[in-house]
């Protein structure tokens, strides 16, 4: 089955995300105005049964890779118990069931969560400084954030096995005089530090003079430690990986702005309202919520209609504009009329 997710490049998309909430508890300055987002109706949203049915399907055809995003996803409530839920699907082939969060409430969850099954655990911290940190997350909780980091290097020393990556967008003027701090993190504890270019998001007031490019980031780092050199980036990553000779860490740069990284995603994405996406940056979504529903027998998806998904996976590679409605190529309409969309 492993074969029906892989598209015309020989790229396996055996990697799924799962955003599980919109909601947050923190206001970052580069994600979300002080307001929030608009939230769509409850009743829109996956439920719990309804992730672990698509997970187990996507699994079942292929995927080995979870991850958990939002928003925030412990904000939802059931968060622990539906990741005991996913963590069951490693009896049909799961190997790696992670979390994206900001870890203001992580502390009080991963035990439970290690218990079922997690092993990674991709943390985002902008800054080292409590007062940066309630600047750039209009919020106060560098303290949890500081406890979950703890929590789980604390967990590994006593054999658990979860890898920890720290995501820090980087913006001038703000925290990029962070970098170094960020990189010492790296020399006792065994953690991947990736810095992140700022990337445009509506409404977020991006502009050119506040980003940092990869190229910027690395000089500085290589000032301080000429040593610092590329090492192979693990398959499908979306970082480039970099290494300082002594140091128990590794620094990664996601470079969104600046490299393309297309050529090696893998990933599907599943919005917390049920679509499927082929691409962050594109608008095309499909309703796998919608067919859920509408279905009366217990299973609803052919495998037809993953054969049709992956066509419109690699007809999307092939140059279309992201933007473009879905149903406008032939596989795509396939693939709705089969769903019933
Ligand atoms: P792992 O590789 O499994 O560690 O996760 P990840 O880096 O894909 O996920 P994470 O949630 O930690 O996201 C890190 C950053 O990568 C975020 O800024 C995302 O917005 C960005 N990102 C993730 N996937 C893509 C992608 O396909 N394209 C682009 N441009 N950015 C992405
Ligand atoms: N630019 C770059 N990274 C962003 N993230 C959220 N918004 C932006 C943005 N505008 C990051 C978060 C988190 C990851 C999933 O995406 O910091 O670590
Ligand atoms: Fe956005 Fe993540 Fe910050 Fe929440 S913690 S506001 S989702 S970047």
């Amino acid at each position: 089955f492993s074969s029906f997710l892989t598209d015309n490049y020989s790229r396996q998309h055996n990697y799924l995300r799962i955003s599980v909430t919109e909601r947050c508890n923190l206001r970052c300055v580069y994600c979300m105005p002080e307001e929030g987002i608009e939230l769509s109706p409850p009743e829109q949203n996956l439920t719990t049964a309804e992730i672990v049915y698509l997970s187990e399907l996507f699994v079942k055809q292929g995927v080995t890779k979870i991850r958990l995003t939002g928003g925030e996803p412990t904000v939802r409530k059931d968060i622990v118990d539906l990741m005991r839920q996913i963590g069951d699907l490693r009896k049909d082939g799961l190997k790696e069931l992670c979390i994206t969060t900001n870890g203001i409430s992580l502390h009080r969850k991963l035990d439970h969560m290690v218990e079922s099954g997690l092993t990674g655990v991709n943390l985002s911290l902008d800054t080292l400084d409590p007062f940066q940190f309630t600047l750039m997350t209009r919020r106060n909780g560098h303290d949890a954030v500081m406890k979950s980091i703890n929590r789980i290097l604390e967990m590994n020393k006593l054999g658990a096995n979860v890898k920890l990556k720290i995501n820090c967008v980087v913006m001038k003027g703000l925290n990029e005089r962070e970098i170094i701090p960020f990189v010492e993190l790296g020399r006792e504890k065994d953690i991947e530090v990736r810095f992140i270019e700022y990337m445009p998001f509506d409404g977020n007031k991006w502009s050119e003079n506040k980003m940092v490019s990869y190229k910027e980031m690395l000089a500085m780092i290589e000032e301080k430690y000429p040593d610092v050199h590329r090492v192979q980036d693990h398959v499908n990553d979306t970082s480039k990986t970099y290494k300082i000779p002594g140091f128990a860490g590794r620094i990664g740069f996601i470079t969104s702005m600046t490299h393309n990284f297309c050529g090696t995603c893998n990933r599907l994405r599943i919005t917390s309202d049920g679509n499927l996406k082929v691409c962050l940056f594109g608008n095309a979504e499909v309703s796998l919520r919608d067919v859920l529903r509408e279905s009366n027998s217990g299973k609803p998806f052919s495998l037809e209609a993953m054969e049709a998904l992956r066509e419109l996976e690699s007809d999307r590679r092939e140059g279309l504009n992201a933007d473009t409605p879905i149903g406008t190529t032939e596989h795509e309409s396939q693939l709705l009329n089969i769903i019933g969309a």
